[in-house]
């Protein structure tokens, strides 16, 4: 009966489209805190440019914060707050020994005074994965960087994976195809990597990371690697700072892409993103060290997708009462 086909059809397909998950943007929202916390994002936001007043490089850790929680999901998981949980000793491995958070990773203490005034003014309601990408977005403001509209309401996971810590984040002394896969198995495009990388307009990073570098690359600049040199000796001195961005390392601008057009990326990571000076991504950095507003809009748009890697809706994950540890 040709009546029947439509229904049958209907019954083949509803189980496929109960089967695909709705987009998270449709599930998170900018207004999730709306009536439940309405003074939520004024609260983070004057804590942020407190603690920034206080010590510019803040902004940074704040940064980094957001984008190694986003990045660690063992599974679904990944803008979960995980970042946050401390290690118990005899019972939970957190992330924060993890190769790429150990001795580096910053800005808890500020996450924990945001969090504190957030139990007074909503208990139980603001999540530590929402503080973490509202900070992130506070703290590029505070320094000069660009706006943009946060999506809320993601929740905090009851768990942490230190392996996936050491495997997910890129490494400082991988190559081009490998920090271009290290984003697109987050579902980020090559733009996307191109543009956060310009978060390292900012912040600072030990000698260990860039020693090689500065040492071994052929693609540096002998005056820039001369006087860096004379502050990470090749050995010792594992833990001395130098800014990511030496000429303005407290503002947020486009110098991150001038500095690796004169072959003065201080990563070795960095500095792969202009090898020469043809190709897309070499040509991206070029555009990007002309045009900051340009800049601005694609960092802006990649943080927000960066924000929706797998967060935890509705029922699943909690909502912390303290960010270093499960309820
Ligand atoms: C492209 C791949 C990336 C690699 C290989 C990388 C690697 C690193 C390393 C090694 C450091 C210094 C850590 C240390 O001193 O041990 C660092 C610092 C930093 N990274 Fe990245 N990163 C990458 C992408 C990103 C992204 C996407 C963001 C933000 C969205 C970001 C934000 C920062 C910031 C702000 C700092 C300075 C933090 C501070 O001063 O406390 N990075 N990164």
């Amino acid at each position: 009966m040709p009546s029947q086909i439509p229904l049958l059809l209907l019954f083949m397909i509803s189980p496929l489209l109960l089967a695909a998950p709705p987009p998270v943007s449709a599930q998170l929202s900018p207004e999730f805190y709306e009536t439940s916390c309405p003074d939520a994002l004024s609260i983070i936001g004057a804590s942020v440019r407190a603690a920034v007043a206080g010590d510019p490089r803040v902004a940074a850790s704040l940064l980094r914060l957001h984008f190694h929680d986003c990045f660690v999901q063992e599974r679904l998981p990944g803008c979960d707050a995980s970042v946050l949980l401390d290690d118990v000793a005899g019972s939970f491995t957190g992330e924060k020994t993890a190769f790429p958070n150990r001795d580096s990773l910053r800005g808890f203490e500020v996450v924990d005074v945001i969090k504190a005034s957030l139990e007074v003014a909503c208990p139980l309601v603001v999540s530590c994965a929402d503080i973490l990408a509202v900070a992130a977005r506070d703290a590029v403001a505070a320094l000069g960087g660009p706006l943009w509209t946060v999506q809320l309401g993601r929740r905090d996971s009851t768990s942490a994976s230190l392996s996936s810590t050491n495997s997910d984040l890129p490494s400082p002394f991988s190559d081009l195809n490998t920090l271009i896969s290290a984003f697109a198995k987050k579902g980020l495009s090559i733009i996307d990597m191109i543009a956060l990388s310009g978060s390292h307009t900012i912040g600072q990073a030990r000698c260990t990371v860039f020693r090689t570098r500065i040492y071994s690359d052929n693609n540096v600049n002998s005056s820039f690697a001369s006087l860096l040199r004379s502050k990470c000796s090749i050995f010792g001195k594992d833990n001395d700072l130098s800014p990511l961005d030496m000429s303005t390392p407290t503002v947020f601008d486009n110098g991150y892409y001038k500095n690796l057009l004169s072959k003065r990326g201080l990563l070795h990571s960095d500095q792969q993103l202009y090898l020469n000076e043809s190709g897309l991504v070499s040509s991206r950095v070029s555009l990007y060290a002309k045009n900051s507003t340009k800049f601005f809009r694609d960092f802006a748009s990649a943080m927000v997708k960066m924000g929706n890697i797998g967060p935890l809706i509705g029922e699943n994950g909690e909502i912390r009462t303290n960010c270093r540890k499960i309820n």
